[in-house]
């Protein structure tokens, strides 16, 4: 019998809980023993199944030499980020889904892992239910990764299908994502890029092998996107997608951020839709590798913390290495990077061509929306500084 802890009964705690419970048969044949969740770290204590099961004292786990897995599903760095040391250095494996702890802390965490000869492990922290740190590391081990780019955030991606499909408001789109369990604690957070943010820092990190601080990564959402763009974009071939993107640059250059772009239809993100996330891994002997799948929500998240709880437990005596060093150093301001931008005006085509020479009109109807050729987004922002922009956002591509 393996035991283990859950720390945090949210709704990805409650999915792990579940799949222990639902998938007990098959977890022990791979196991060759049960897994059983013997305690769970609580806040408050509430009624229901696994009440007997609740304390909230955290060394009782710390404490518990029986205990060799602990979840942490609590969020947020504080507590988290507190008690998974504490977990550590007890000589337990620690698996989470907590995208802020390991984008801000991954990298120290692991390191304390190794010292300690237990797993740190955080498949569940990007993608949710879609295998994608694992195969980045892994099953793409061969390659020099040169850019991973995708719809990160299950919320967001549900937003814009409803206001696209159905003309739903962004409220009431955002209530039917909280009411599925899809939102953050705190849905500014999705919408407005930060956990679309966390995620392309914790894929930044594993591709390129080197810190990414969150706090260096432009992150802008949703919040501000207006219909009328949707709209127009669509109507010249393109869906308006959250993306989140890092690029590798030359020497030890990399860089990382989070925006709405223009994607082209044809493009496999184009029609990635509703709770879906698909990221997209550029390898120099692969060639793009695509992971698609539910990006959020109790059961796909739970399935891919209760797979690492497995594999910690399997990899004897730990995993093999993560690259992921310290350093910071060499983070380029992603307005470095070149491609084509869409810009709406108050204005016409003549104040556009005067601004950008050649330019491919998508709108004009007292407002002008066009695309631009590549530029950086330094030059873009510079050729723009006298028209009134209305919008701008990136193209892929
Ligand atoms: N709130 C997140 C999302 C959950 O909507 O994608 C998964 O990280």
């Amino acid at each position: 019998m393996v035991q283990i802890a859950i720390m945090g009964l949210g709704t990805v705690g409650t999915g792990v809980a579940r799949v222990v419970a639902e998938n007990a048969a098959q977890i022990e044949r791979k196991l060759g023993e049960p897994l059983q969740v013997k305690t769970v770290l609580v806040r408050h204590f509430k009624d229901g199944p696994y009440r007997q099961l609740m304390t909230d004292d955290f060394r009782k786990i710390e404490e518990d030499g029986a205990i060799r897995v602990v979840v942490e599903t609590i969020g947020g760095v504080d507590a988290a980020y507190e008690y998974t040391k504490r977990a550590l250095n007890a000589g337990k494996h620690v698996v989470t889904a907590n995208k802020q702890l390991v984008a801000e802390k991954g990298c120290e965490l692991l390191a304390l892992a190794k010292k300690r000869g237990v797993n740190y492990l955080f498949e569940a922290s990007v993608g949710g239910g879609i295998p994608v740190l694992h195969p980045l590391t892994q099953c793409m081990a061969a390659n020099r990764i040169d850019e991973v780019y995708g719809i990160l955030n299950g919320t967001s991606n549900y937003i814009l299908t409803r206001m696209v499909r159905t003309g739903a408001f962004f409220s009431d789109a955002l209530r039917e994502a909280q009411e599925k369990g899809y939102a953050e604690a705190d849905p500014s957070a999705d919408v407005d890029g930060i956990d679309a943010g966390r995620k392309i820092c914790i894929l930044a990190d594993l591709a390129f092998g080197r810190q990414v601080d969150p706090a260096d990564v432009p992150m802008e959402g949703i919040r501000n996107l207006s219909l009328r763009d949707v709209k127009i974009v669509q109507r010249g071939g393109y869906r308006v997608k959250l993306l989140g993107r890092a690029v590798r640059l030359p020497g030890n250059g990399r860089t990382a951020y989070v925006a709405p772009h223009l994607v082209p239809e044809e493009h496999p993100l184009a029609n990635v839709e509703d709770v879906f996330n698909a990221v997209m891994v550029r390898g120099n002997a692969t060639g793009e590798v695509m992971f698609y799948g539910k990006g959020a929500g109790e059961m796909p998240t739970a399935s891919a913390c209760v797979a690492d709880v497995m594999e910690a437990l399997q990899a004897s005596p730990r995993r093999e290495e993560i690259g992921w060093e310290p350093e910071t150093e060499g983070f380029a301001d992603p307005m470095t990077l070149r491609g084509r931008w869409y810009f709406r005006i108050d204005g016409s085509l003549t104040d556009a061509a005067a601004a950008f020479g050649q330019v491919e009109v998508l709108s004009e109807d007292g407002e002008t929306a066009f695309l631009t050729e590549p530029l950086s987004g330094l030059e873009a922002a510079k050729q723009a500084e006298g028209l009134r922009q209305l919008a701008r956002m990136r193209v892929l591509g």
